[in-house]
């Protein structure tokens, strides 16, 4: 596992956006050959979307050749409520940039019946080839998408109740009203986003500092799920400083020695067979 720990949360931004721009570049997709990005909606992931359309509007990357799945969506939010990860992400990230709508893969919280609705998104993944590159976030509980405190670490897409920390959490999308918050969500599994080649965590702010002890510090734990990348072969997690607090001084440090060789998994003239063997 790397920890690539920046000072704040723009860096983080910053340092995402270009590491995706780089692994889609460096794969070279074509008309035969997609790249497949999971995503994430909240607030962390925001500033690196900023600057992904940014840089598609310089010719730096297009998304022509992507096809992406988002990792979850609530149960029962009309799809243009402003809450809704299908408008989230189109007015966040979509309308902006160059990819085919079609190749836009959102889970439908709406669809009559979701246990086929899940069933269906696991089988798009797979006729897409896999996930190439999962980018994630976490809830200060340490879920990864909606996979709350308990969930297996081998689950698939499913339907999900959320634990109250979550829903306490996203009241502030909801004018703060708890009641407020769809009490269900559709999400791909902890197994889903294990699948991937690679897994990108985004993990910013004290409120997140215990979880992220808990997903490098502690053992694999189901109650914080996003610890089960320790398991992955190529788990990325990029951090503000203020996510460190509750590491070991030991940790931070050997982290940050680390600083130049993270620096080079983002520069343009760095191949990935480097960004492997380094691993
Ligand atoms: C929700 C989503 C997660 C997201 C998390 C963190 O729980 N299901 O996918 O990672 O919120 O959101 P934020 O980045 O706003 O803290």
């Amino acid at each position: 596992m790397r920890l690539v720990i920046l000072d704040n949360a723009s860096d983080v931004a910053e340092w995402a956006a270009k590491y995706v721009t780089k692994t889609i570049n460096d794969f070279q997709p074509g008309p035969n050959k997609y790249f497949v990005l999971g995503l994430p909606t909240g607030s962390t992931p925001y500033g690196m979307y900023q600057k992904l359309i940014e840089y598609q509007k310089a010719g730096k990357i297009s998304f022509k050749y992507v096809k992406t799945f988002n990792m979850d969506e609530y149960v029962n939010l009309p799809r243009d409520h402003p809450e809704s990860y299908h408008y989230y992400m189109w007015n966040t990230f979509f309308k902006h940039i160059d990819i085919d709508p079609k190749n836009a893969h959102i889970l439908d919280g709406n669809a009559p019946d979701l246990v086929k609705e899940c069933l269906n998104y696991e089988n798009k993944i797979k006729e897409a080839g896999g996930i190439d590159l999962f980018i994630g976030g976490i809830g200060p509980d340490g879920h990864i998408a909606f996979n709350e405190p308990g969930s297996s670490l081998t689950s698939r897409t499913r339907v999900k109740t959320l634990a109250q920390d979550t829903l306490e959490a996203n009241a502030r999308f909801f004018g703060n009203d708890v009641s407020k918050v769809p009490k269900q969500a559709l999400t791909v599994g902890v197994g889903t986003v294990m699948d991937a080649k690679e897994v990108m965590i985004l993990i910013n702010g004290s409120h997140k500092a215990f979880a992220l002890y808990k997903a490098i510090e502690e053992g694999v734990n189901h109650m914080w799920t996003v610890s089960a990348f320790q398991q992955h072969p190529h788990t990325l997690i990029i951090c503000d400083e203020d996510a460190t607090l509750e590491l070991r001084v030991k940790t931070v440090k050997y982290f940050k020695a680390l600083s130049d060789v993270h620096q080079k998994l983002i520069q343009e003239n760095e191949t990935m067979e480097r960004y492997r063997t380094l691993h």
